[in-house]
């Protein structure tokens, strides 16, 4: 693994960000995205559900059998699903990597220095909420770009991701480093809801089929392809949501 340039707070900086880049990243304005991210992946009691639960229900098929593995979540903001991958494969070595030292924070006080977070949503008619917080020892969680990842080639056994593809300012970079960091026989699960911020984006990589040809170019070999994996994001008290119609894919290197 490449090492590190320094830690803050316990979690290890892969990639220098400068203060410009912090002041850029949507990702870093705490309140608005930390905490609506934290309530989103960690109070289910507000909605009565885990919203992002279909995405486990597409993924949970495709896991590896084999348990002392190693797994990694790109993107993983608040480290719901590779926390989940760490309880699933005890024996395993799990990494979140995102690029947001704020969603880093909150996910490594959480899931692995057993802190309490509390999430209050009072503004949008929902309770305020405390989550007792967990300490997986097999969980770690890095600052990294998903396009330069810090991780030997043929390192992972799997890799994920989810709302993540179509944020990244260069996806096929992201999917050849997912594809170089990948063990052989390793599978990557994606699922994107394909919300792309850029006209080139949309037209490079719209509809979802364009996916699977560049897969196939850079070497992956399709074992899952589901076009409708509908997550509903709640939004307030009174029931109001945004659907996603997202893309899951499973492949394998
Ligand atoms: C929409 S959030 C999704 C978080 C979580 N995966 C989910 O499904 O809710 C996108 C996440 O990707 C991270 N991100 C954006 N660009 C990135 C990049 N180039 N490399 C790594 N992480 C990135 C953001 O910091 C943010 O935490």
């Amino acid at each position: 693994m490449q090492a590190f340039t320094y830690h803050r707070k316990g979690i290890p900086f892969f990639h220098q960000k400068t203060a410009l880049e912090f002041q850029q990243d949507i990702y870093e304005r705490y309140h608005e995205m930390v905490v609506r991210q934290s309530a989103l992946h960690t109070a289910d009691e507000l909605w009565g559900r885990y919203p992002f639960q279909p995405i486990f229900d597409f993924a949970e098929k495709h896991y590896p059998k084999a348990t002392a593995i190693n797994i990694l979540e790109i993107g993983c903001g608040v480290g719901r699903w590779i926390a989940t991958l760490a309880k699933h494969y005890p024996k395993s070595t799990c990494w979140g990597i995102d690029y947001s030292y704020q969603m880093l924070k909150c996910a490594n006080g959480f899931w692995v220095e057993g802190q309490e977070n509390s999430v209050d949503l009072t503004d949008k008619g929902l309770d305020q909420q405390s989550q007792k917080g967990e300490e997986l020892n097999n969980l770690k969680f890095g600052l990294a770009k998903a396009e330069k990842l810090p991780f030997e080639e043929n390192s992972q056994h799997l890799v994920v991701n989810s709302f993540l593809l179509d944020r990244l300012d260069d996806p096929i970079k992201g999917l050849e480093e997912m594809y170089r960091v990948l063990k052989p026989a390793g599978k990557l699960i994606v699922i994107s809801p394909l919300n792309f911020k850029k006209a080139a984006h949309w037209k490079m990589y719209y509809p979802a089929s364009q996916f699977s040809t560049i897969l196939e170019e850079i070497g992956f070999e399709i074992l899952d392809w589901k076009e409708e994996v509908i997550v509903d994001e709640p939004l307030d008290g009174h029931g109001n949501l945004v659907r996603w119609k997202c893309l899951g894919f499973v492949v394998e290197k």
